[in-house]
């Protein structure tokens, strides 16, 4: 089989969709650290066994498997799916990413770890926090008298001393704190006193029940522009050169076990004096702390970390609250207090991977009454109002974590993580049921119960800088850079600053300050680094993994991007290679829901682009006229739609793009010069590209064509696979 032919789109739609609803319960793999932009590991099991399984897609997907012999390699492992599921299948496997965490992340996620002995540590971690500072993460309940119930959220909101008057006052866009859907009413904070009120209608949520203030949803601040409430004079922020904004605990949303049962929805209140106690407590202990693991580094400039510097933060350590420094500086040190290396690694990993929900840049979702992690979206977005949650984390009565971003909230994900190692399982929905199929046999790691061994190398480096065996590789797996969509190493900074101090010494690459590197390709407008850097990096490496391909193997990489220009790097990347695109498969990669797509047109659907030195290609790939094309494109969103996936005009222009850019490299593929200057391949690519068709043409054809459907499913398909079969062209 080949991908080509096995590659069964409405199968992998389906199951790739299903997992990026939540992707934790189909691979709870990544729950071992955050990465960005992971794409679904159904797609690259589908893709791996489409290339190696001699039985079809929908047969071998709920199987085990055992390639062994078979070598495949990533050159841009990122947290690893390529890899993983590949060495799953029993595949021997070589990984390379430029970011040293990415590194360490797949590594992580390949050792094997004792579950037990990691759970025991956790919990005796835990504990000693808990005597440390656990009474700054409890507050006293004003609906029913209790004490020292634990906090989930504090609520923080952005303060500034007024420009005239001097006076400090709230920088509140809004302030609503909790919608009706959750909990039964709206909670509002009233603007004048800050107590909260749980009101029915919150277009007119009436008077504050404490000050009889008017109540509003849309509070003053924004745009960076708020009067002041104690002389109106006009305040703008951030002030340049002012330092980072500070913030005031205004609202607590805690959990009281013991009402709960009896209460209905969320305990909210406004904090009282023990709860500013507990604010200054945390302050004296912070600023008396003789810090060994709180980082001093600067934040460096950025296409992401510029919004940082307009905010006025310059260090990474001026993300968080003062309890927040405490609590990790604490944690930090439990941890590199821990002998056994195995589980102090896997705890270093957990805290770097709590960080994303202990600092002040988290939002709290006035929706679903939870923190927004700091990586929510690709960013670092600077709210008004920031939430903090609660350290240590909060297990109910019957064993179960409430509330987000604690410490038993991470561990609970990484020994979920750790135990999907040892036993894998797919997740088959029968009618409305989901059904976990353990996969028996497959497992993920180097060795499983110390018996077999695979072979897996993992380098933090750019793949050319690593010689590989010629014609030694059964495929090439990827999911490369999508030119600037995601800056990895602006990102990861924020994590590797504290990890860095903790395994530093014991870490590939960790000898940099920082992860950001001249090698990484991106593209980046602060450092200069536009399509021509990313195009010539990302031909390097192509032409480097397809010198080490075996004749006719494959080079399969996913990518999208919504403009045109990003798909000439990758045209001329594979006829740099030498190779030739054999099929341009769409699949969804992302969650429609994600904070960055929902409601707009953008894309969550990947282009896969299958290339090869040698091959066979369906005839009726190779088109000619916009009409054809229309029509590959109307079958692919046919398919798509037939899989459950409504496409959107994001869609269809990756899905265009992916085809205009394989039909490119088709048409240019005997005359390619790879000698000439990247600026001059781009140009020629870009001519060669444009001269097929107006994607425009084809968005206007693909609306008419609606009026008469093109057939999905099975017809279709199965005319197609004549077709196939029948006008192969071979290369
Ligand atoms: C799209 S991500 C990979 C995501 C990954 N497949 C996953 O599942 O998480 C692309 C990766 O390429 C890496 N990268 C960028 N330039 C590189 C280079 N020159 N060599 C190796 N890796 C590089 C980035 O650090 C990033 O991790």
């Amino acid at each position: 089989m080949s991908i080509e032919t096995a590659f069964d789109i409405p199968f992998v739609a389906k199951m790739a969709l299903r997992e990026k609803q939540i992707q934790q319960n189909y691979r709870p793999i990544i729950g071992v650290h955050k990465w960005f932009a992971r794409r679904p590991g159904s797609l690259f099991r589908a893709l791996t066994l489409a290339e190696f399984s001699k039985s079809s897609l929908s047969e071998s997907y709920f199987y085990s498997h055992n390639f062994s012999g078979r070598k495949v390699a990533d050159p841009f492992m990122g947290g690893g799916t390529p890899l993983i599921e590949a060495n799953r299948v029993g595949c021997d496997v070589t990984g390379f990413d430029i970011n040293p965490m990415a590194a360490w992340i797949v590594r992580e996620e390949i050792k094997h770890i004792d579950i037990k002995e990691y759970r025991k540590k956790a919990s005796d971690l835990i504990d000693a926090l808990r005597d440390e500072i656990g009474h700054l993460y409890v507050t006293d309940c004003p609906h029913y008298g209790d004490v020292d119930c634990p906090v989930k959220y504090f609520l923080w909101v952005k303060t500034i001393d007024c420009g005239s008057c001097e006076m400090n006052f709230d920088l509140f866009p809004g302030y609503l704190i909790s919608e009706n859907a959750r909990h039964p009413k709206n909670v509002l904070v009233c603007p004048v006193c800050g107590d909260l009120n749980e009101v029915e209608d919150r277009k007119n949520p009436g008077f504050c029940k404490s000050c009889q203030a008017e109540l509003k949803t849309k509070g003053p601040a924004g745009r960076g522009h708020c009067p002041c409430p104690h002389c109106g004079h006009g305040n703008e922020y951030p002030r340049k050169g002012e330092g980072a904004l500070k913030h005031r605990l205004f609202a607590i949303e805690y959990y009281n076990p013991i009402r709960k049962d009896g209460h209905k929805g969320r305990f909210f209140k406004k904090p009282d004096t023990k709860d500013l106690n507990r604010v200054e407590e945390a302050q004296v202990r912070s600023r008396d702390l003789q810090p060994q693991f709180i980082p001093n580094e600067e934040i460096l400039a950025g296409d992401e970390t510029n919004r940082l510097h307009r905010w006025g933060y310059r260090y990474y350590r001026e993300m968080f609250s003062d309890r927040q420094l405490l609590g990790l500086e604490q944690s930090c040190r439990l941890i590199a207090g821990i002998g056994d290396e195995r589980i102090r690694h896997a705890l270093a990993t957990n805290l770097s991977d709590l960080l994303r929900y202990q600092n002040l840049l988290c939002r709290y979702d006035t929706w679903a009454l939870k923190s927004l992690d700091i990586f929510s979206v690709h960013g670092f977005p600077v709210g008004h109002v920031q939430c903090e949650s609660n350290l240590l984390g909060i297990i109910n009565g019957k064993g179960v974590n409430v509330g987000s971003g604690g410490w038993s909230n991470i561990i609970d994900k990484y020994s979920k993580a750790k135990k999907y190692c040892d036993a894998p399982f797919e997740v088959r929905h029968k009618g409305s049921r989901k059904v976990q199929i353990p996969i028996q046999g497959e497992w993920i790691g180097e060795q499983l119960n110390g018996d077999r061994l695979r072979k897996i190398s993992i380098h933090c480096a750019d793949a050319t800088s690593v010689a590989l065996e010629s014609q030694s590789l059964d495929a090439v797996f990827t999911d490369p850079p999508y030119f600037g969509n995601v800056q990895y190493g602006e990102l990861m900074d924020f994590c590797y600053v504290w990890l860095r101090r903790l395994v530093g010494k014991e870490a590939e690459g960790f000898w940099r300050e920082s992860t950001r590197t001249q090698e990484e390709l991106t593209g980046n407008v602060t450092r200069s680094w536009g399509l021509p850097h990313f195009t010539a990096g990302l031909a390097r490496v192509y032409k480097h993994m397809a010198d080490a391909l075996k004749p006719g193997a494959p080079l399969v990489f996913t990518f999208h991007h919504n403009k045109l220009d990003a798909y000439f790097a990758v045209g001329v990347a594979i006829l740099d290679a030498g190779l030739i695109c054999s099929a341009t498969l769409p699949c969804p990669a992302e969650m429609g829901g994600s904070i960055h797509i929902h409601g707009t047109a953008s894309s969550i659907v990947d282009t896969v682009f299958v290339c090869r030195h040698t091959g066979r290609i369906p005839e009726c790939w190779l088109f000619q006229t916009s009409e054809k094309l229309t029509e590959i494109v109307a079958h692919d969103l046919a398919q798509l739609s037939a899989a459950g996936r409504k496409p959107t005009t994001g869609d269809s222009r990756c899905i265009i793009f992916g085809h205009l850019t394989r039909m490119a490299i088709w048409n240019l593929k005997e005359y390619w010069n790879p000698n000439l200057t990247t600026e001059k391949k781009l140009e020629i690519f870009s001519e060669s590209l444009k001269s097929l068709t107006d994607p425009e043409q084809i968005f206007a054809q693909l609306k008419e064509k609606k009026s008469s459907p093109i057939a999905a499913g099975p017809l279709f398909f199965a005319a197609e696979m004549k077709l196939r079969t029948i006008n192969a062209i071979t290369f």
